[in-house]
Formats: structure tokens, sequence, C-alpha cells
């Protein structure tokens, strides 16, 4: 896959994909959007991909937002339609994917930046990593589902606090009120997330996508969490990886997942 923003390296059983506009700290413009939007789409199609890795290039930033230059002249139409077209894209396509998603914070995390990491399936940053949505400064609020996921992360007065100040938080802040799940050195960040993944590569792909939509389900207006958890639950009785997954349990061997 080749890409004017984005790189894309395709491991074994991972994939890496590398947002890449150093100069502007990897600012998330709209082509980058449409880009990140079809590399995750063939990705997550990809049955070999069993774990996509979103990072920044460089070691300044994952992302430092939405690309100001673009919007800073748009109406209040537009403004609405950058949002909507944003979390249908990118936010929420990220969220519902059925491969797991880690994002590698590698330095600031600014509003979209942390939007995107904020979707991703869980965060691990580096010690040099800053994160925080700083659009109140600009006069606008997060539009890419900060109001809504940070709140879910590190709860509602930590949040709140958060995006009226427009502070930055340190990697080890964030560690401390549960948005990050590690903090490690720079040069450590990757090899985590690859450590990660290899955990998470030897189990049912098709499991860990039912897993996915169940705990989504808590986070998704007018759907009950418990009821779509039964529902998956059952469904996995369906598949070929349960059975080989029991079976090769009580054969007392590793499973082989398809
Ligand atoms: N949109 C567009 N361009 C951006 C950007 C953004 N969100 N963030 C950084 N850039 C650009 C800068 O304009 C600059 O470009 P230039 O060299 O052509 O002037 C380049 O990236 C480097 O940024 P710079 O501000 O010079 O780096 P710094 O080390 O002094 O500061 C930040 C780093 C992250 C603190 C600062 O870039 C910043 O505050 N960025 C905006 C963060 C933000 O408000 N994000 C939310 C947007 S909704």
């Amino acid at each position: 896959m080749i890409f004017e923003n984005i790189l894309v390296d395709q491991k074994e059983k991972f994939a890496i994909i590398t947002i890449n506009r150093p100069t502007k700290l990897n600012a998330l413009n709209i082509d980058t959007i449409e880009e990140l939007n079809q590399a995750f789409n063939v990705l997550n199609n990809d049955i070999s991909v069993k774990v996509i890795i979103v990072t920044g290039s460089g070691e300044k930033a994952f992302v430092a937002g939405a690309d100001i230059s673009e919007f800073a002249n748009f109406n209040v139409e537009e403004g609405t339609e950058l949002a909507r077209k944003g979390q249908e894209l990118l936010f929420d396509f990220i969220q519902n994917l059925s491969t797991p998603v880690i994002a590698a914070v590698n330095g600031f995390a600014l509003g979209g930046g942390l939007e995107l990491a904020m979707a991703a399936h869980f965060r691990v940053a580096s010690s040099n990593a800053k994160m925080g949505l700083p659009e109140v400064s600009l006069g606008v609020i997060p539009g890419y589902g900060g109001t809504q996921r940070l709140a879910q992360l590190v709860g509602k007065g930590k949040a709140m606090e958060m995006i009226m100040t427009a502070g930055m938080i340190s990697a080890e802040e964030a560690k401390d009120c549960g948005l990050v799940n590690y903090m490690v050195e720079p040069e450590e960040l990757l090899p985590l997330c690859e450590k990660l993944a290899g955990k998470i590569v030897r189990n049912s792909s098709v499991a860990i996508g039912a897993a996915i939509k169940a705990i989504n389900a808590n986070y998704t207006n007018c759907v009950n969490g418990f009821s779509v958890e039964i529902e998956q639950f059952g469904l996995s009785f369906g598949t070929k990886d349960f059975k080989e997954g029991t079976t090769a349990f009580l054969e007392k061997r590793k499973p082989n997942f398809e």
C-alpha cells in the first residue's frame, strides 16, 4: 500500500501504520484521514493481520491535532461536516474494527491526535509523550469524539478539567489516570507494543472481534451491553475457533487458530 501521508509496514501477523507528516508534527489533514481509513480498512479485512499498531513518525509527535490550517476559515456547516466525516471515516471506524488497534503514543498527542489514540482499543506511551485536548484554546471543542472518550477513559471530572484548562498531561500522569496502559522509554515503545501484539495473536481473532463488540456496546447509546455479550458469547459456540480452542485444551496442546 503506497500513500502520501502514512506508511504501512506489514509484518508476519501484525501491521504498523505510521502517520508521516513530521514537518507538521503529523497533524491530521483530511487527506491523511482518508488514507488512514483506507489503510485500516484493508488491514482489517486481511486475515493475516491480527493486530494493528498506529504511531507517528519522528520522536516529537504522535499527532499534534487536526490540521488547524485546513479548518481555520470553516463556517458552521463545514465545521459540522468536518466532525461528522472524521468520526465516521476514522475515529468511530477504528473503535469498531474487529482487529485490535494499539496506539503507540510517541510524543505530542493533542486534539485529534489524542482523539485518535483514544479511538484505538488501548494505548502505550513513551515517557516523552504529552497529551491533551487544547481545542477550547482555539475557540472550538473536541470534535472527533474527545468529549465522549476522554470522560469514558479518565472519568468525567478529570475530562472536564483537561478540556477546560486545555492543558497537557505527562505520560506518567496519563498512566496514573488510566489514559494509557503503560509508559516506557522511547526506544522501548514499539518493542512493547509488538510484545503485546505477540500475546494477542496467539488467541482467537474471531473471539477477540466479538469481545471488542461486546465491550464497545457499553459505550453505545440505547444498546444493552449485557445483551450484546450474551449474543456474542452464544455465537462463539458456532465458530471453528471455539471447537479448536476447547479441543486443544482437552488434548493438552496449544490451539491452532485459523
Ligand atoms: N495543525 C497544523 N499544523 C500544525 C499543528 C496542527 N495541529 N501542530 C503543529 N503544526 C505545525 C506548525 O504550524 C509548524 O509548522 P511550520 O514549521 O510550517 O510553521 C510545525 O508543525 C511545527 O510546530 P511548532 O509549533 O513549530 O512546534 P513547537 O515544538 O514549537 O510546538 C506544539 C509544538 C505541539 C506545542 C505546537 O505545535 C502546537 O501547539 N500545535 C497545535 C496543537 C493543537 O492545538 N492541536 C489541536 C488542534 S484542534
